[in-house]
Parts: structure tokens; sequence; C-alpha cells
């Protein structure tokens, strides 16, 4: 089984930006613990602040993966773009969000991608990559 997990923009800050709101650990300290619990999984990491890269690498990977974990940050409550490079790869995607977007500013609950991601978990800090890739997992093990 191989994942991709994607982070959008400002998430290479994890642990230095509000943290009051997404904590105070980095992102490639918490990655290595994912990694280090599921030993099985082959989990890639892909992080970019340009609307563009996120985009070309959902085209480069989502062909060949068994599913892709997408944080797209901000591009999420704006981006067509990132909603029409989903549905136009055969990997399923996760949307996922550190903090409980919905319990944020009004423009924060609109999601362009969701509607094309086969889930979304939110709210759940860092966690809520782990429940992505459980899901994930739970999926492909369903489909056989
Ligand atoms: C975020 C929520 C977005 O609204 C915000 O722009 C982010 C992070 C999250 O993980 O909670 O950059 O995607």
């Amino acid at each position: 089984m191989k994942v991709l997990i994607i982070n959008g923009p400002n998430l290479n800050l994890l642990g230095v930006r509000e943290k009051t709101v997404y904590g105070d650990r980095s992102f490639s300290d918490y990655l290595q613990d994912l990694k280090s619990a599921y030993p099985l999984v082959e989990i890639d990491y892909f992080q970019s602040n340009h609307e563009g890269a996120l985009i070309d690498e959902l085209h480069r990977n989502g062909f060949d993966c068994d599913g892709i974990i997408l944080n797209a940050g901000a591009y999420t409550h704006t981006s067509i773009a990132l909603a029409d490079a989903i549905r136009s790869i055969t990997a399923p995607v996760v949307e996922v969000h550190i903090s409980n977007v919905h319990a944020r500013e009004e423009y924060r609950r609109q999601s362009m991608i969701a509607p094309a991601c086969k889930g979304v978990i939110a709210g759940f800090g860092l966690d809520s990559y782990r429940l992505a890739l459980e899901a994930l997992l739970h999926a492909a093990q369903a489909e056989g």
C-alpha cells in the first residue's frame, strides 16, 4: 500500500505558525511517528506553497498510488483547479484539516475540493492525518 500526503500553503510552518490553532509540533516530527506506526505502508510526503505544484504532484502520483491525503490549506476554499485535478486522477483523495474549519471563520466552511474527494476529516489536530490513513486502509481492505 502506497499513500502520499500532500500539504499545501503555509503548512511548512507547522510548529511555528499560529500555535494555538495548529499546535507546536513540526510536520516532519509528526511524520516520523506516523511512518513508525504504519511500517507496512509506504508513506510519501510532498509540500508546496504553490497551487500549480500541488496540481503537478496530484497528476504525478494520482494514477499509481493507493490513496492521497490532501491538506490544501487555504486553497481548499478557493481552488477549482485543485478540485478538477482531484477529479482527473484515479487514486482516492481524503481532504484533511488540522483545525475544525467549521468552527472558524465563515469563509473556511466552504470547500471547493470536498465534492471531488472520497471524504473529509477535520478538527483532530495532526491526528487528522492518521485518521485519514485509517480511512484509506479500511476502504482498500473493503474493496479487496
Ligand atoms: C487548514 C485550514 C485552512 O482553512 C487554513 O487555510 C490552513 C490550514 C487546517 O489544516 O486546519 O492553512 O487547512
